[in-house]
């Protein structure tokens, strides 16, 4: 629309003047906000801006696919993949508490995000360039209101909310998001022609699906979830629910296993929980009522589909006193 054109065009401008010659440098975490933060920035100054993408192998199926093909072919954005799967699962090897799953994760993140834009630095460095000197943020309206807050120079704010670049890695804030609203947010993506399962991505968490494990994490049990979840997520468009649902965690009980029958054997199988909800802020929130022919058809689906799992369950507790999550 005229309006959204016209907020792109100025957005652009505004981060054309205050940007410079300067290099820029921006986290992409395959949410909306950051996608569309970047290729704003990427339309303003293009190739001095790199986008740093840190695969942390905790997301679902076909997300990096998303970043690494889907979104540069519709950017044409620099980015610095970073495959640091590895290192997280070693990190992670073992880890049942939610809480430390969460610090580990948020920790590794900025170690190897600070590692990457160390490298960014030296490279510009060697391009005759003597700083990098904006780091782009997804910060939206809510947010600034939120937090009182002025614009400024900050050290990482990371979605994990831990830590921070060193002292001698000080970035000068750019958010071009800072006047929009969330919707206002996917509108612009649109206009910008970035890839809709971005846009139109439900909120997802940083540690990704190292908190929807209960249990320790590790590559097996990624591979059993990452199938449910594509399974669940894939019926749930199918039915053209998405916009209709705010988040659909789907969780393995990796500790718990239960008996059941399939063909002529038993099997001795996992749980997988659907927690479909509807909310307006995840501060609160309320069960989905999905269809239960949805329902259904997800379940069949994932039992048969995913050798490891024997059971399907619906999770219809509201928050309170659930979390949307379940670690
Ligand atoms: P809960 O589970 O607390 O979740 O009801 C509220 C919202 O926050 C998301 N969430 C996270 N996001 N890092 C994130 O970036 C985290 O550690 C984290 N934990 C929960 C959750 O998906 C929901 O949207």
């Amino acid at each position: 629309t005229w309006t959204m054109v016209n907020i792109v065009e100025e957005t652009v401008e505004a981060v054309r003047a205050r940007v410079g010659d300067k290099r820029v440098i921006c986290a992409l975490s395959g949410g909306v906000d950051s996608a569309v933060a970047a290729a704003l920035v990427q339309r303003a100054v293009g190739d001095q801006l790199t986008c740093v993408y840190v695969d942390h192998g905790l997301m679902r199926e076909g997300e990096s696919e998303q970043v690494e093909r889907d979104y540069v072919a519709a950017t044409g954005v620099d980015l610095h993949v970073v495959d640091a799967a590895d290192r997280f699962l070693t990190q992670l090897k073992g880890v049942e508490d939610p809480e430390e799953k969460r610090k580990i994760i948020g920790h590794e993140f900025i170690r190897v995000f600070e590692q990457a834009a160390r490298d960014i630095v030296a490279k510009a460095g060697a391009d005759g360039v003597e700083s990098v000197e904006f780091l782009v943020q997804g910060t939206l309206y809510p947010d600034v209101v939120e937090s009182g807050g002025g614009e400024g120079t900050a050290n990482i704010k990371s979605h994990h909310n831990v830590g921070g670049l060193p002292d001698d890695l000080q970035f000068t804030l750019v958010e071009p998001l800072r006047t929009l609203f969330k919707d206002e947010v996917r509108a612009v993506g649109e206009q910008l022609g970035l890839p809709p399962e971005m846009v139109w991505r439900h909120p997802f968490p940083g540690p990704g699906l190292a908190i929807r494990i209960v249990g320790a994490v590790d590559a097996e049990r990624l591979a059993i979830l990452r199938r449910a979840d594509a399974i669940a997520r894939a019926e749930l468009t199918a039915a053209g629910l998405d916009r209709d649902v705010w988040q659909f965690p789907v969780v393995l009980l990796a500790d718990v296993r239960s008996v059941g029958v399939q063909g002529d054997g038993r099997t001795y199988g996992h749980p997988i929980v659907l927690r479909p909800v509807s909310s307006e802020d995840a501060m609160t929130a309320d069960w989905s009522r999905l269809p239960y022919d949805v329902v259904e058809r997800i379940s069949t689906r994932i039992t048969n589909e995913v050798r490891e799992v024997n059971r399907v369950v619906l999770d219809v507790t509201s928050k309170p006193p659930g979390t949307i999550e379940w670690e």
